[in-house]
């Protein structure tokens, strides 16, 4: 009989140590080192010794014989486009996200508009409270089994009886295996309900989507192992306050993780978004001031986004520089710029910003935008209607090229836009487009040409 082996984990991070200690090495927390039983590690030999069979040969790159893969079109065209095309055979994906943001409702609603057999288990919630959700999302459907229980042994005979196309798990930290002692949710049992599932979905060849909790910084819980041994890890995300969704590839074994998927969260369930921009620019046509459009690219897709500053005397010594959905530090560097290479006092003012839908952009092509809009505010001259922005600001105030610019230019010239500011730096290769192209070199180009 074996001798039950024990590691220490923490928490936070999975790391394991040999003996206990106070704080994780790795990731610094306190306290947060556990034991836990871990599974008899049956040492074999990497030579083969006599009683190990070889079961898999080295076989030239050249002689595989991989016909084009097969996808499984999950009904959902933004989740599909996410995926790379679909959901592969027998893989597995991991979906991660804050609470509340829907991750249940959007795998249910993906089970449910199937018509295969799906199985969504869940560990979180109780038949009724699944079935109310179903009644909201696609009230009658024959295919999709509900099934609640968190332990992996008995999942599997349900699997067996059933024999599911797709099996959805909510959620990974729910289940427990028998082969470990420790509590639901540690790092031991997610490691191996997850290796169990892997295991299921290879031989069985169906794919499997998990649902992930994320810790308090934002990572998956559990060891950072589960994002490894994954096909595809994805996160749900997006202001809980706004409608909007966004679902991104954070890792992809069968697609590219440039891909976005856009969702608006409805009474019943989750609406695709097929055209972002009209959706992310308000529909007020009169000219407010201190609003600026600008056009982004979120992985493949070109994006319209506005952009709304205000600036205002401080009330208190320190001026307030508050950001919503743009990195603050970056703020503070155009404000540096605007002083010092533009000449507008801006040191006395509170300056807000704020990216409309709830959506969070780090595309540095913004950046003229975010300009375009605090001097439209620092004026109270308001920009006109169809006027965007595409293009980057370096510390020498000088307005800097951006990638894909031609892409930008053609969705603002699709959404009926009539002119788009770009750097002079630019080379655009574009067959007369209806839309005016504004090449600019300063600040103070743009700053003519639009307040004077
Ligand atoms: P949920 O899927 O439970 O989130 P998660 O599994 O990520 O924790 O989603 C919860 C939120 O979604 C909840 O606040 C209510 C809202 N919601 C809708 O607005 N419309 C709907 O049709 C459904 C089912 C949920
Ligand atoms: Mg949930």
């Amino acid at each position: 009989m074996a001798k039950t082996k024990t590691a220490f984990f923490c928490q936070n991070c999975g790391t394991q140590y040999a003996k206990w200690v106070g704080q994780c090495s790795a990731c610094k927390e306190w306290n947060t080192i556990v034991e836990e039983i871990i599974h008899k590690e049956n040492n074999i030999p990497w030579k083969d010794n006599g009683t190990q069979e070889v079961t898999a040969k080295p076989v030239l790159v050249g002689q595989i014989n991989a016909s084009r893969e097969f996808r499984l079109d999950i009904c959902d065209k933004e989740f599909n486009r996410v995926l790379g095309g679909g959901l592969v055979p027998g893989s597995l994906v991991l979906l991660g996200g804050e609470p509340g943001i829907g991750k249940s409702t959007l795998l249910l609603q993906i089970a449910l508009r199937l018509n295969l057999r799906t199985l969504y288990v869940s560990g979180e919630e109780s038949l009724k409270q699944i079935k109310m959700r179903a009644e909201r999302i696609h009230p009658n459907n024959q295919t999709c089994y509900i099934l609640t229980e968190t332990k992996t042994q008995n999942i599997f005979k349900q699997i067996n009886d059933i024999a599911p196309d797709i099996v959805i798990i909510d959620s990974i930290q729910t289940l427990h295996s028998d082969y470990i002692e420790s509590s639901a949710g540690s790092i031991s049992q997610i490691r191996e309900c997850a290796a169990e599932l892997i295991r299921f979905a290879k031989e069985t060849n169906t794919p499997v989507i998990l649902i992930g909790h994320i810790t308090k910084d934002g990572n998956i819980a559990g060891p950072k192992i589960l994002e490894h041994m994954v096909d595809t890890v994805l996160q749900f995300e997006g202001d809980r306050n706004y409608v909007y969704r966004i679902l991104r590839a954070l890792k992809n074994r069968f697609g590219s993780t440039a891909e976005l998927g856009i969702y608006e969260m409805q009474g019943d369930g989750l609406r695709e978004v097929n055209n972002p921009s009209e959706v992310l620019l308000s529909k007020s046509d009169s000219g407010l001031s201190g609003t600026a459009i600008a056009s982004t690219v979120e992985g493949m897709r070109p994006l319209m986004i506005e952009i709304q500053a205000l600036v205002s005397s401080a009330v208190y010594g320190t001026p307030q520089r508050s950001t919503t959905g743009y990195n603050a530090k970056r703020l503070n560097m155009l404000l540096a710029v605007l002083e010092k290479r533009a000449g507008f006092k801006l040191g006395a003012k509170d300056v807000f910003l704020n990216i409309t839908g709830g959506i969070t952009v780090d595309d540095p092509a913004i950046d003229l935008a975010v300009i375009a809009a605090i001097l439209s505010s620092n004026a109270d001259i308001p920009i006109e209607k169809n006027v965007c922005f595409a293009a980057e600001i370096g510390l020498a105030g000088e307005i800097r090229p951006v990638q894909r610019v031609e892409q930008r230019i053609l969705e603002a010239d699709k959404l009926g836009f009539s002119t788009i500011f770009v750097s002079k730096n630019n080379k655009i290769a574009l067959k007369q487009p209806k839309i005016n192209v504004e090449l600019v070199s300063k600040i103070e180009d743009v700053v003519s040409k639009l307040f004077l």
